[in-house]
């Protein structure tokens, strides 16, 4: 099997998975279908965990070997982040992310997929349930939808950009209140409340940088190498590499390296 056909088997694994266990499912969930885990704005329903659990199964046989580290497998038992530190190939999967979005019956929800092998990232899938749409990437080989293939936004002046932040005020309050006070400096804001969809609106060129904190590596991986093989530039904010681990930091995502730069000087900035 060559690479480009494990990609496209890949996902179309993941459009069966939505259109078996999570569409069916779209605002038509019951109370008893939803539940919290840390607090109400960190929800689990049965969807998430009927796509992972299909997800798991599909992957593993189609990779014999690999293991998986999913968000609801890792929640069950934490322990099983730990596998992200070991060898050999490693599906990470977020069943659905956005799932705040899913509960409440409004768009911008996604399955993530990514693939890391002894530490690096191989390939990646994003895919848009309600768009039928899925983004892909295999490190080297570009970003595609389909055939189309996916360029990051041209950089613009820093007033004109879209730009999604995910900066917690308890997490990092010196950069939340950085970039409160550049509020008033900045362009449009994305907010989608789905980093999936975040990343989906930077490699469909819709918005040109994001900057987030808590990378949890479901979150994070597959649109990291999605967004580079776009075009994109993208490192932690203090100018490390981004990697799969550790979570904490923050991941700046930006068009091409000078932007990123400006920004990271603008979000640090005293
Ligand atoms: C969450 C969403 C949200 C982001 C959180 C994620 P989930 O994922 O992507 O936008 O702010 O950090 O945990 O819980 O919907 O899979
Ligand atoms: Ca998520
Ligand atoms: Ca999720």
């Amino acid at each position: 099997m060559t690479l480009t056909l494990d990609i496209e088997r890949v996902a179309a694994l993941i459009r069966e998975t939505a259109e078996a266990e999570i569409l069916p499912r779209y605002q038509r969930l019951e109370a008893g279908d939803i539940r919290q885990k840390s607090g109400p704005q960190d929800l689990v329903t049965a969807a998430d965990l009927a796509s992972e659990a299909r997800l798991e199964r599909a992957l593993r046989a189609l990779l014999p070997g690999s293991l998986v580290v999913g968000e609801e497998g890792v929640f069950a038992d934490p322990s099983l982040l730990a596998r992200l530190h070991g060898a050999g190939p490693i599906w990470i999967i977020d069943p659905i992310d956005g799932t705040i979005n899913f509960t409440e019956g409004r768009p911008h929800f996604a399955v993530i997929v990514a693939l890391v092998e002894d530490g690096a990232i191989v390939a990646g899938w994003l895919h848009d349930v309600l768009a039928g749409e899925t983004a892909v990437a295999a490190r080297g080989a570009g970003a595609w939808i389909g055939d189309r293939r996916l360029r990051v936004a041209a950089p613009a002046p820093f007033e004109r950009m879209t730009g999604a932040v995910y900066v917690g005020a308890k997490r990092a309050p010196a950069l939340h209140e950085r970039s409160k006070a550049l509020r008033p400096l900045m362009g449009a804001r994305s907010y989608l409340r789905s980093a999936g969809a975040e990343y989906l609106a930077l490699v469909r060129g819709a918005s040109h940088y994001a900057l987030f904190t808590r990378l949890m590596p479901w979150d994070h991986v597959a649109g990291y190498l999605i967004h580079a093989e776009a075009g994109g530039h993208a490192a932690c904010l203090d100018g490390s590499a981004y990697r799969p681990w550790p979570i904490e930091g923050s991941l700046l995502l930006a068009p091409d390296r000078e932007t990123w730069a400006e920004l990271a000087r603008r979000f640090t900035a005293d």
